[in-house]
């Protein structure tokens, strides 16, 4: 298979923990005969600082040439809290969320033995943990119109919009994903309270007609955010809109012990996009000790979504989870000789 593979390191820790990630997908690729063709480019404040802007037109177009998008962070702490600052890198990643139609965001949530304890929850709640949140990612307050100020500023507003056709389109995503694995989906909303919240539950409600095999569930936002708390296990496969999505799976992601491992893809209209869930960590930058996993099972999520190439997928997980077994790791989940981002990565290949 011969596939053009599209890099955007960014911010923080992004291009070390990405350069782990493309070592991997390049052993892949010698060892069972496929041509990635790896090619980079600028976003997020690297952007800002080489072109003035954290989605360059030039990315975008590099993206809309390329199967599948690998990319690591965005986010640069000389951007917080600064009013001179015209343009934020997080602008970037909305530009580019919105210009690549990258509708369903999907996060898994599964736990590893040998980072259980570092999870602030029992693991009699984590054990056996496994579902994916799907979080609607360009549609609602995020991006609804009108927003802004009033003229005297004093009053700001944001807009929550959701069309039947954006409910559609993820949902038919969240619901195929639900027929693969233990057929449940739980919708997230406030249908007690919003009118969009009323789509969504009206419009899955007809949709579900068409997948037998899958039990719909609903349950309010305030509800969920405790159940995933005090018990996970029942998840499946949770839908919810942007905002909701966002606040959610980053409370999912202490369940696991360390956001060091978890991954996410970006489902596209066209080209999708891979990225580890931690963000550019700006702390940890330059120093090689990044936990190189969830950009690795990034990778993972790309070969298997955007290329279809499972066995391949499985092979590097495998390698992961042997690392792991034998108590490699780097020095969030690790305490005696902790690796560095790099070794990991290393043994992680050769383990392939
Ligand atoms: C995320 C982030 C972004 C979001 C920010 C950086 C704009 O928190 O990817 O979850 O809110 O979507
Ligand atoms: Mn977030």
């Amino acid at each position: 298979m011969k596939k053009t593979i599209a890099v955007l390191p960014g911010d923080g820790v992004g291009p070390e923990v990405i350069a782990e990630a493309v070592k991997v997908l390049k052993k892949v690729a010698q060892k069972y005969k496929h041509q990635f063709d790896f090619k980079k480019d600028l976003i997020g404040a690297a952007a800002i600082d080489k072109a003035g802007d954290p989605f360059p037109p030039k990315t975008h177009k590099l993206c809309l040439e390329s199967d599948a998008i690998l990319f690591g962070a965005i986010g640069d702490p000389r951007f917080d809290n600064n009013p001179k600052a015209k343009v934020r890198p997080e602008q970037g990643l909305l530009s580019m969320r919105k210009a690549l139609g990258l509708y369903a965001n999907v996060r898994p949530i599964t736990t590893f033995k040998t980072t259980m304890t570092k999870s602030p929850l029992r693991p009699e709640i984590t054990q056996g943990v496994d579902f994916v949140v799907i979080r609607e990612l360009i549609g609602g307050i995020y991006f609804g119109e009108p927003r802004g100020r009033t003229e005297d500023g004093n009053k700001a507003f944001d807009t929550c919009v959701y069309s039947k056709e954006e409910i559609r389109r993820v949902a038919k995503f969240a619901f195929q994903l639900a027929t693969k694995r233990k057929g449940k989906v739980t919708l997230v909303d406030k249908a007690n309270v919003l009118a969009t919240s009323r789509l969504w539950r009206e419009t899955v409600q007809e949709m579900i007609l068409d997948y037998p095999k899958v039990t719909l569930e609903f349950m309010f936002v305030d509800n969920a955010a405790m159940q995933i708390i005090k018990r996970p296990i029942e998840f499946d496969v949770i839908l919810t809109e942007n905002m909701f999505g966002d606040i959610l799976s980053d409370e999912a992601s202490v369940i696991t012990g360390s956001m060091g491992m978890l991954p996410s893809a970006s489902i596209g209209e066209k080209t999708s996009l891979y990225e580890p869930i931690h963000g550019s960590f700006p702390k940890a930058a330059g120093k090689n000790i990044a936990n190189p996993i969830a950009a690795i099972l990034s990778a993972v999520m790309l070969l298997e979504y955007s290329f279809g190439l499972i066995k391949e997928g499985k092979a590097v997980r495998e390698a992961v989870e042997a690392a792991l077994t034998r108590g490699w790791g780097t020095k969030d989940i690790v305490l005696e000789n902790p690796m560095s981002t790099s070794e990991m990565g290393d043994k992680i290949k050769d383990n392939i």
